[in-house]
C-alpha cells in the first residue's frame, strides 16, 4: 500500500511515498531556512507563500522519485496540525484537492504523531522495529513531550514541557550567544568546542513528568550579560548538556515507572548527537532513535502515520480543517 504524505506545518515543504508504513520511496523537503534566517525566525506570512510556491513541483518530484502515479496510490496524508495555521492550509488544501480528483481517501495526520511514526521507517541499520508499549520522548520546536504508546494511535502524554519547549530553548541560546538561526544546529556545533563548565541549573521539577527549560536559559542570558562567559563554545556546551541531562533521566525514570518495552526517541531536537548517545547509553531499556534527516520536518513519517491510520479506518472527510494547536489525544 503506498501513501502520499505532504508536511507543510512549518518551514519545511515536503512530500513523500511510502510503502507500508515503512519503505521509504522516496523523500523531498524544500527547506525555507535560509529565507527565515534574515529575519532570526520563522516569519509565518512568508512561510505560507514559500509553501504555496514549491508545493506542486515537490509533489510531482517525490511522485517522480517513488516512480508511482496516481493510481499507484492509496492515499494522501497531510500534516492538519499543529502548526502555523498559514503554513497548514496549503498542504491541507493541496491535499483534498488531489484526494478529490483522484478518488484517493484523504487521512488528515497530527504532525507530533508523524515525528513519532518516524520510528516505524525502516531506514535503520538494524531491523529492530518499534514494540508496545512504549515510551516516545518528542522534542521538537514546539514540543518536549513523554508520551505512553500502548498501540497504534493509542497515546497518554505522562509529562510535557511547562515553558519553552526543548528545540525553542536551543533557538533562544543560539540568540543569546549570537550564534543564529536555527539554533539547535549551531548550538551542537559550537559546544562541541567546548566543555560543560559553567555549572548552569538543571531544572529536575521533582514529582512531576514535566519539564521547564525556560531557567536554563534566563541563567545563561544572566552570565553572558554579566561577561562571565569565557567562550561561547563552553556556553553552547554548558547548555546543550544541562537540557540534555534533565530529557535523558526524566526519560528513562518515566520509562521504567510504566514497564514499557522499549523507548523512541522522535523530532528535530532528536537528531542532536549527544542526546541519542546519552539516551542510549543511559537507558536499560533498547532505544530507537530514527534517522537523523528523518527527526526534523519530513513527509515520510507523515506517510507511515498516515498508513496505520488508513489501516484503522480513520479516514478524513472533505471538510477536515486545519488545528494549529491539535494536541495528541
Ligand atoms: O521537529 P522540528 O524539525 O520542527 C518542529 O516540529 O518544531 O524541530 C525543529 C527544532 C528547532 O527548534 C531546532 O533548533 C531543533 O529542532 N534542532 C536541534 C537540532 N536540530 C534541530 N536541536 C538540537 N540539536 C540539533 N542538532
Ligand atoms: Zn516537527
Amino acid at each position: 500500500m503506498k501513501i502520499l504524505g505532504i508536511e507543510t506545518s512549518c518551514d519545511e515543504t515536503a512530500a513523500a511515498v511510502v510503502e507500508d508504513g515503512a519503505k521509504i520511496l522516496s523523500s523531498q523537503i524544500a527547506s525555507q531556512v535560509e529565507i527565515h534566517a534574515r529575519y532570526g525566525g520563522i516569519v509565518p506570512e512568508v512561510a505560507s507563500r514559500q509553501h504555496i510556491l514549491a508545493i506542486i513541483p515537490i509533489v510531482e518530484q517525490a511522485m517522480a522519485e517513488a516512480k508511482v502515479n496516481w493510481n499507484g496510490l492509496d492515499g494522501i496524508a497531510a500534516t492538519r496540525g499543529p502548526g502555523l495555521a498559514g503554513s497548514l492550509l496549503v498542504g491541507v488544501s493541496v491535499a483534498k484537492a488531489m484526494a478529490l480528483a483522484r478518488g484517493l481517501p484523504l487521512i488528515g495526520v497530527n504532525h507530533l504523531e508523524g515525528h513519532i511514526y518516524a520510528n516505524w521507517l525502516n531506514d535503520r541499520d538494524s531491523d529492530v522495529v518499534p514494540l508496545f508499549p512504549l515510551v516516545c520522548l518528542i522534542v521538537s520546536g514546539g514540543h518536549s513531550d513523554l508520551v505512553l504508546m500502548r498501540g497504534h494511535g493509542d497515546y497518554v502524554v505522562l509529562g510535557r514541557t511547562r515553558d519553552d519547549a526543548a528545540g525553542e530553548a536551543f533557538d533562544k541560546a543560539a540568540r543569546i550567544l549570537g550564534l543564529g538561526y536555527p539554533g539547535g544546529p549551531a548550538i551542537e556545533r559550537a559546544a562541541g568546542g567546548g566543555s560543560d563548565s559553567l555549572g548552569l541549573p538543571r531544572a529536575w521539577m521533582k514529582g512531576t513528568n514535566d519539564f521547564s527549560f525556560s531557567g536554563v536559559k534566563t541563567a545563561l542570558l544572566r552570565l553572558v550579560e554579566g561577561g562571565k562567559t569565557s567562550s561561547s563554545a563552553d556556553a553552547a556546551a554548558s547548555f546543550q548538556m544541562a537540557v540534555i541531562d534533565v530529557l535523558v533521566a526524566k526519560t528513562v525514570v518515566v520509562a521504567r515507572e510504566h514497564g514499557v518495552r522499549q523507548i523512541l526517541l522522535a523530532g528535530g531536537v532528536a537528531s542532536n548527537k549527544l542526546l541519542r548517545n546519552r539516551l542510549a547509553q543511559d537507558s536499560p531499556l533498547p532505544v530507537l532513535i530514527p534517522a537523523p534527516i528523518l527527526c526534523t520536518d519530513n513527509a515520510a513519517m507523515i506517510a507511515a502515520c498516515g498508513y496505520y491510520r488508513l489501516q484503522a479506518g480513520k479516514i478524513s472527510g472533505l471538510d477536515m480543517d486545519v488545528i494549529p494547536g491539535l494536541k495528541l489525544t
